[in-house]
């Protein structure tokens, strides 16, 4: 197991977390002087302030890290707490840490939340995308010893956070891989891969597929690429009699807008337009490593969206399987036209409630920033969203499906326009052309993360680049919605 309960002879350095308030005092032997009476700074309690104090002999070192201010310490301090020492750490290339929780001993946290939110923190900010560097530079996460007591509620914490971590890497893999080593039939290959002898079944739905299915949207914005569209499906059904829970991940392999064509300076980061597609498939992940009774299905629409002979022209009109006809306005706005037909397809299959998950609008990231999501839907199943989130720190705010928008979708000739005709309100119009394509019977929930797929600069347990957002989140809210079936509250 990642993250060891207990004490390590060998650590080279203990970290120890510490509060504003804390006052941290030590005496040091300096070459045979006397010894000298030592005392920390407050500010190295700071939040996310680093101290590192050295030991002149082979005693291990220190490594103090800030939480800020005791009172407002959470479990979300601790992990962004954790992402920092352990970048820290191996910048150092140490090996082998301990961490002792001791100032935490007065803060609200228990010692497993604090255990596990520790080790989802770690993982999660010792993460790099370093598989296409020179050994020589590819990272070594250190040993992690933790001294707090074991427990067997210590233990399941552990386990959950390492769950989510390595669930959440799988998604931030797939989101940083460059476009071309993920097409849609890679990205596809790579998660009949990942699956394979696992309890999630993977089923990948080649374009004859597809056209059986009338997938217009997804066959569409695929036609313009030499690499073809798929729909990839994953199910983990442990107990069939229970209601059927959807996941949608928008899955554009990138995104050059079509014969819309973008036209930014650097349009490179449009690779990680699946992202919304990682984090449902890093969400099965942690799902089916949890082995709850659930059942689950996850469909990652996935394509190209390219200019070429073959492509998705404006002006043409789609007709999707429930009647529906759509105008494309512009090829931009390919996320919807695929997303739409996986949403039409998730009732068919009978899922009782579904959550989609898109790096949809460039208006939701100017409405929220890079740190909340936009989540419309259904009350009940965006309450469930915010709540989770406030549990993995995912930050989720409720924007409205505003019917007073709904006509800026009208198109002249088609029942809707794939753009909206006013230029205002992107991120509402792009939910409201959604819920088109839900069915009254199914309950839906959408989440807009745009602005959320990646970082520039590491910051807490967010390594720089593909952030992997969503995918704790969903796994979280599939579990939240699948316990309060089974209480009947709330649903
Ligand atoms: N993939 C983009 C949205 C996007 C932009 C995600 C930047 C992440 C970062 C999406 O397909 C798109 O191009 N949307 C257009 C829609 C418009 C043409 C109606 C947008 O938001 O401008
Ligand atoms: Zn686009
Ligand atoms: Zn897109």
């Amino acid at each position: 197991m990642k993250g060891i309960i207990g004490c390590s002879e060998d650590a080279q350095v203990i970290i120890v977390p510490i509060c504003k308030e804390d006052v941290v005092r030590g005496g040091m032997m300096v070459g045979g002087d006397e010894p000298v009476e030592m005392e920390l700074r407050p500010s190295a309690g700071d939040k996310e302030a680093l101290t590192w104090v050295c030991s002149p002999s082979d005693r291990p070192g220190m490594l103090f890290i800030g939480l800020g201010e005791r009172t407002r310490v959470d479990v979300e301090c601790v992990r962004h707490a954790a992402g920092y020492a352990g970048r820290a750490v191996m910048r150092d290339k140490l090996e082998q840490v301990q961490v002792s929780f001791g100032s935490l001993a007065q803060c609200s946290l228990s010692a497993a939340e604090a255990a596990g939110a520790w080790m989802e923190g770690w993982s999660l900010g010792s993460y790099a995308f370093d598989q296409y560097k020179s050994a020589a530079a590819k990272r070594v996460v250190p040993v992690v010893y933790l001294e707090v007591e074991p427990s067997e509620v210590v233990e399941e914490r552990i386990r959950v956070a390492n769950r989510r971590a390595e669930g959440t890497m799988l998604a931030r893999d797939l989101a940083n891989e460059p476009p071309n080593a993920l097409r849609p039939e890679t990205l596809a290959r790579r998660v009949q891969k990942h699956f394979e002898d696992t309890l999630v079944r993977v089923e990948v739905l080649p374009v004859s597929s597809l056209e059986l299915q009338g997938m217009a949207g997804l066959l569409s914005v695929g036609r313009g690429s030499v690499h073809p569209p798929v729909l990839i499906k994953m199910s983990y059904v442990t107990d069939p009699s229970k209601p059927l829970i959807a996941l949608v991940g928008k899955g554009i392999t990138f995104d050059t807008g079509g014969i819309s064509l973008k036209r930014d300076y650097n349009i490179s980061d449009m690779r990680m337009d699946m992202a919304g597609g990682a984090s449902v498939i890093g969400a099965m992940e942690i799902l089916s490593r949890s082995e709850a009774a659930l059942n689950v299905v996850a469909l990652v629409p996935a394509a190209e969206n390219m200019p070429g002979g073959n492509a998705l022209l404006p002006g043409e009109i789609l007709t999707y399987t429930n009647g529906i006809t759509v105008q494309i306005g512009n090829t931009d706005a390919e996320g919807r036209l695929v997303l739409a037909d996986a949403l039409l397809y998730a009732h068919r299959l009978g899922a009782a409630e579904v959550a989609d998950i898109a790096t949809l609008t460039y208006s939701c990231t100017g409405a929220l920033g890079s740190k909340y999501a936009g989540v419309w839907g259904d009350q009940a199943l965006v309450d469930t969203m915010q709540e989770v989130a406030a549990l993995v720190g995912e930050k989720v705010w409720q924007l409205p499906l505003a019917d007073e928008y709904d006509s800026y979708l009208d198109s002249d000739c088609a029942e809707l326009c794939n753009v909206s005709s006013v230029g205002e309100a992107g991120a509402i119009t792009a939910a409201l052309f959604l819920r088109r394509f839900v069915h009254p019977s199914m309950k839906w929930v959408h989440l807009d993360m745009a602005g959320l797929k990646e970082i520039s600069a590491a910051k807490g347990y967010l390594a720089q680049g593909a952030t992997g957002f969503g995918t704790r989140l969903l796994a979280e809210w599939v579990l939240h919605r699948a316990a309060q079936h089974e209480g009947k509250e709330g649903v």
